[in-house]
């Protein structure tokens, strides 16, 4: 009878580092890693959250990711990294009940205007933006009625004006639509709908290109990092 040896075989799915934090040498090791700007604690780099970012990546055409403790988390973080006192938002007048009450009451207090339009016909953007406007946010499809909305015509206007646009394309799903294809900057994604697909893990997900895509000092700063179990799950 043949005989396998655990050697030759490549795991299905991905480990799980269940690591808060992790191992050094010697304290000086620890400084020389920290000096060199290495992440060195779980909130900040985890391995098996960092294979899910590079499989979201890889599915969106993002060149980087950053997956978060829910949807509602990686919507927080995108506007707490992209935008400051005094910037300018603009979005469509429907979406996501919870978005819609972070972007009417809590985006505000921060000096943030929240300017709502009609993106159904992209050439409303003309007046809605300003010399302020950082971004343009919607969902497409559109929760909750499914909408669609034109990508590419309201990229074209936005990046016309200078201004960066951020899709919401949890209700499609990378199997359905990229929107960095149609000239999208950054795409976000509540990863306990379809890319779940079980119904049994909440997270959420930022992807984009390496200039925009606030990866640098997101999951350190903000916090609402996703747990290994959970990405694992997510991948599962
Ligand atoms: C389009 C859309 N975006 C974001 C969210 C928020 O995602 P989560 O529930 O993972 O925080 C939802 C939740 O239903 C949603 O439908």
């Amino acid at each position: 009878m043949a005989t396998i040896r655990p050697a030759s075989l490549t795991p299905f799915k991905p480990p799980v580092f269940l690591n808060s934090t992790y191992g050094f040498e010697s304290v000086e090791a620890n400084e020389a890693a920290g000096a060199l700007g290495e992440r060195l604690y779980a909130r900040e780099y985890n391995p098996t959250t960092e294979i899910l970012e590079k499989r979201l990546a890889n599915l969106e055409g993002a060149e980087a990711g950053l997956v978060a403790a829910s949807g509602m988390a990686a919507f927080g973080t995108l506007i707490l990294l992209l935008l400051s006192q005094g910037d300018e938002l603009v979005v469509h007048k429907t979406l996501y009940a919870n978005t819609l009450a972070m972007v009417e009451q809590a985006v505000p207090r921060f000096g943030i205007k929240v300017v709502a339009v009609d993106l159904s016909k992209a050439s409303n953007l003309e007046d809605a933006i300003t010399d302020r406007t950082r971004l343009v946010f919607f969902e497409t499809p559109v929760n909750p009625l499914s909408r669609i909305l034109d990508i590419a015509a309201i990229a074209e206007r936005a990046h016309a004006r200078d201004v960066k646009v951020a899709v919401d394309s949890t209700f499609a799903s990378p199997a359905l639509q990229r929107p960095l294809e149609h000239g999208a900057d950054i795409v976000i994604h509540s990863l306990t709908k379809y890319i779940n697909g079980h119904g049994d893990a909440l997270g959420g997900a930022i992807l984009g290109d390496a200039k925009t895509h606030p990866r640098g000092h997101a999951t350190g700063s903000v916090g609402g990092a996703l747990g290994c179990r959970t990405a694992a799950a997510l991948m599962g």
